[in-house]
């Protein structure tokens, strides 16, 4: 791929993906399962563009939504209703009647509060709303503290007990019907025996649901496979599927799983033009055009990404430097402590792994416009966000006028 030629016809910063990549990622994992019924639910908050939503409906992916936003940038990039999951600790009024009203295929409950608004708004519907609850089994994902959430510490789902009497409860409603089961128990998970012991504990549930007659059709395991960012070993998918359906024997559901970054991290790419170089001392800095409001991740879980060096003419030696952006904040890097050439401006940087929790997280933070977004699929590239204005910026600003 000629990344100059790109970064002359659409600038720098800008982020592109291989479509092509992302569909090799959804056949492998739905191959994986290919013994069992099973759905996969792309997780849209880690790359929500519509034509990357678009894409993966044309795979005939479902959606797992956390807001009414997601559901409505799924339905307008061509998702089918009734492959639509929503989940999220705090769904609003307005978010549950929104999901209601699409006539989803289930709301992912976590809490029993939660559950006795959703019978509320649709009693006031006269309809009967499609459930799962999510279950939190107290297992440890080991992950980044951030994005753990199996644990009870975490504010994610209910305990085990706490939806056994949820079931029964939603079971006897005129306006609830629980089609489901849910876990997630955290992102970025390279030992899946922890995906496993949760999918034991929760199996279990289910069939103590069953001999209740209780009958659901969903087993929706959640996302969490990690990716390869620097050197770890990715899990094996065959041993994955294995460990899942081993604790499904003789049950007969459908699997759920609610990929995000497994799908889309390493078909991504942050791409940044070198501005300066200086040294601060013995510190050394480069300097770049993106920053952590383009790419939060280092900033934030101090992530590692892989960086390669685009230059027409390296000379000199590899010394270690932070890659850093213009943001008027310490913390705004995109790599540290690497070794790399001495660079000269204009030269282009390319941060991998960027295609999930990527553009996504992204803000205007010193009012900085969000950078384009490309697509490659086939050797052809198109854009498929424009960058923004500042224009685009202060668009919903109102006026200021003094009385
Ligand atoms: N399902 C649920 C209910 C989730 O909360 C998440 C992610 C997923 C699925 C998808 O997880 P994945 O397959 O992508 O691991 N911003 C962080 C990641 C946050 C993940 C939040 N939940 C990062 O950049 O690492």
């Amino acid at each position: 791929m000629d990344y100059y030629k790109l970064a002359n016809e659409y600038q720098t910063p800008f982020y592109i993906y291989d479509f092509d990549k992302i569909k090799e990622r959804f056949d492998k994992l739905k191959n994986a399962f290919k013994a069992r019924k099973s759905q996969i639910f792309y997780a849209v908050k880690a790359n929500s563009n519509l034509s990357v939503l678009k894409f993966l409906a044309s795979l005939d992916s479902g959606f797992d939504c956390v807001s009414a936003g997601e559901i409505y940038r799924a339905l307008k990039a061509g998702a089918k209703n009734y492959k639509i999951i929503f989940s999220g600790v705090g769904k609003s009024i307005e978010e549950i009647e929104f999901a209601l009203n699409k006539n989803i295929l289930y709301i992912n409950i976590e809490s029993e509060a939660e559950m006795f608004l959703i019978e509320q708004i649709a009693s006031k519907m006269q309809r009967s709303a499609r459930i799962s609850i999510r279950v939190n089994p107290n297992v440890d994902a080991k992950t980044h503290p951030y994005i753990s959430t199996g644990l009870h510490e975490n504010k994610f789902g209910v305990d085990i007990e706490s939806a056994k009497r949820m079931y029964i409860y939603a079971k006897k409603s005129s306006f609830l019907e629980p089609v489901g089961v849910h876990f997630h128990i955290g992102s970025q998970i390279l030992d899946i025996s922890s995906i496993q012991e949760a999918s034991k504990i929760v199996s279990q549930l289910l069939r103590e649901l069953i001999a209740l007659n209780i009958n659901l059709k969903f087993f929706d395991i959640g996302g969490g496979l990690g990716v390869c960012y620097k050197d770890e070993q990715e899990p094996n998918l065959y041993e994955y599927a294995q460990g899942i359906l081993a604790s499904l024997q003789g049950l007969d559901v459908c699997i759920g799983m609610e990929p995000g970054r497994f799908l889309v991290a390493n078909a991504g790419e942050f791409v940044t033009k070198v501005l300066y170089e200086k040294c601060n001392g013995e510190k050394r800095f480069v300097i770049v055009d993106g920053a952590m409001n383009d790419l939060l991740r280092p900033s934030l879980y101090k992530a590692y990404h892989e960086i390669e060096l685009l230059s027409d003419n390296i000379k000199g030696n590899l010394s270690l430097c932070d890659i850093v952006g213009g943001v008027c904040e310490s913390g705004d890097f995109l790599a540290q402590n690497r070794k790399l050439a001495p660079t000269k401006t204009g030269d282009l940087i390319i941060v991998k792994g960027a295609g999930a929790y990527g553009f996504s997280m992204s803000s205007n933070y010193n009012t900085r416009n969000r950078v384009c977004e490309l697509a490659k699929e086939n050797d052809k590239i198109r854009i498929i966000r424009k960058r923004e204005s500042y224009a685009d910026q202060v668009a919903l600003e109102v006026e200021y006028l003094k009385d």
